[in-house]
């Protein structure tokens, strides 16, 4: 449908063909129409098809020029998500001089406090820090006309319920409530109709609730082996981009490390990490200056960068939603996508209730054999060698000469490939087991047995290892709080 029909104004319009959207996606076309008529509305899509702008243009429409108080906050559930809801709405409202401002944990309050004196029409925010401003009553929701909760699965999930609520309070004049999500729920979303008044529900229905363009692939492993496989599968799959996934911070760090020493050009987030350091280290992953980006779950939920070809979740995650979030990294706004589970033998029965929420099958991939992943190499080498060809090698030429004399050319340059396509696992990196999920059966069997069924979704939340800084109550994180340097790949 194409967004002129939504009702929307030109300087909307405008903003919206700057942005280079033809048409408008279904969550689209079915909800701004709503919001805009001061519906409350709950909306579920998949990953990566356009939520943001689904709540932010109602926003941007409803703002009143010359109204002094904060109209609209946005909830998100992490620091990056902010930061990036904010520069999208800031994007789409610039034509309006939409005065949009974002608070998070982990930067200075101060400046925060001196910012939110301008005025800001929409705020967005994680809880933690909007609760603080709240309490210290440097922002003022009795103006709000409308909140969202982004993510709000999550938002509603017992992490960040207490915090919600209060927030809710506080913003009782609200005229309007919109929840969004790729993934919602059931009893989530019952306590999100608690802070509405009838609300419209949109599912956008699709067969699957994984995004269409992503190719899910699994991979039978033991623990120990799934770091070799991985690298080799990096070395054949060549990825634009990729997110790897990790459970605990411990992992992410020494995933990170060993992908370093191997000459990968990868860096983490997890919720151990400065907040400088985490901006720094998706700004170089956004710009393409870092290829492979490893992070726990802090990274799941609504990051949108583009040229992500690929997710390999080195741990099969305990939550399900949690795996429709973080393969969603990838496939967004119409492009491809791959991901790779890695999964060891007793946790079958976690891939099967993935299987079994989203209603697609993984398909299986076979490790690549040693020819594989040399071809992998060569690849890879002779893409190196076509750069290195297009710089000045005038003064490499008498030896090339002296070395032509005295070998073949075919002999020279097979040498030259063998240098540079070494097997990348001949650098041995050890990482340290994790505890592996309990056992619950093969999955086959999901009504009964030995911890076979698994309808209690929101169980594993409970158990998850989440790294969340605005969530000390649920941190159990193994971080050691250890920094660690970005090496370029040589
Ligand atoms: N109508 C549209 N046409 C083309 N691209 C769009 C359209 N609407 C949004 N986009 C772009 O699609 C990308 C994904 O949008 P967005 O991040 O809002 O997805 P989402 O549905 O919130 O995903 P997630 O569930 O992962 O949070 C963004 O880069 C956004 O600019
Ligand atoms: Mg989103």
């Amino acid at each position: 449908m194409k967004f002129s029909e939504l009702g929307l104004n030109d300087a909307l319009l405008k903003a919206i063909k700057r942005s280079g959207f033809e048409e408008a996606t279904p969550i689209q076309a079915e909800t701004i129409p709503l919001a805009l008529a001061g519906k409350d509305v709950i909306g579920q899509a998949q990953t990566g098809t356009g939520k943001t702008a689904a709540f932010g243009l109602p926003i941007l429409q409803q703002l009143e020029k010359h109204n002094k108080s904060i109209q609209a906050i946005v909830v998100e559930p992490t620091r990056e998500l902010a930061i990036q809801t904010q520069e999208e709405l800031f994007r789409l409202g610039r034509d309006q001089h939409a005065h949009v401002q974002v608070v998070y944990g982990g930067a200075d309050i101060g400046r925060q406090i001196k910012a939110l004196k301008h005025a800001p029409a929409i705020l967005v925010g994680t809880p933690g820090r909007l609760l603080d401003h709240l309490k210290r009553k440097t922002i003022d929701l009795s103006g709000v006309k409308t909140v969202v909760l982004d993510e709000a699965d999550e938002m509603l999930d017992m992490g960040f319920i207490q915090d919600i609520e209060s927030i809710f309070e506080y913003a009782e004049n609200r005229k309007h409530t919109l929840l969004f999500s790729a993934t919602m729920p059931k009893p989530i979303l019952k306590i999100g109709e608690k802070f509405m008044h009838d609300p419209e529900i949109v599912r956008i229905k699709a067969k699957e609730l994984t995004a269409d363009l992503i190719d899910q692939y699994f991979v039978r492993a033991k623990e120990a082996e799934k770091f070799d496989i991985m690298c080799r599968l990096i070395d054949v799959q060549g990825p634009e981009l990729a997110v790897v996934f990790g459970r605990t911070k411990r992992r992410v760090d020494e995933l990170t490390h060993g992908l370093q020493a191997r000459g990968y050009n990868a860096a983490g987030i997890h919720g151990d990490l400065s907040q400088a350091r985490r901006m720094s280290v998706l700004k170089r992953f956004k710009s393409s200056k870092l290829d492979i980006l490893v992070a726990t779950d802090v990274a799941a939920r609504g990051l949108d960068i583009s040229g992500v070809t690929h997710v390999y979740n080195y741990d099969i995650p305990q939550d399900p939603d949690s795996y429709v979030h973080r393969i969603g990294r990838t496939g967004r706004a119409g492009q491809n996508g791959i991901s790779v589970t890695f999964v060891t033998p007793n946790e079958i029965g976690y891939m099967r209730t993935i299987e079994q929420l989203t209603k697609k099958k993984m398909s299986p991939l076979r490790p690549p054999t040693d020819d594989q992943a040399l071809h992998g190499q060569l690849k890879i080498a002779k893409a190196e060698i076509e750069k290195l060809l297009g710089g000045d090698l005038s003064k490499y030429e008498e030896d090339a000469n002296e070395l032509l004399d005295n070998y073949s050319a075919v002999d020279l340059v097979a040498a030259f490939l063998k240098n540079l396509s070494k097997d990348s696992t001949e650098v041995k990196v050890k990482i340290t087991p994790e505890k592996p999920l309990p056992y619950k059966g093969t999955g086959r069997n999901h009504r009964g047995g030995r911890g076979g069924r698994d309808n209690n979704r929101r169980h594993g939340r409970f158990n998850r290892n989440f790294d969340r800084n605005e969530r000390p109550r649920t941190r159990r994180g193994h971080g050691n709080g250890h920094d660690f340097v970005i090496k370029n790949k040589k």
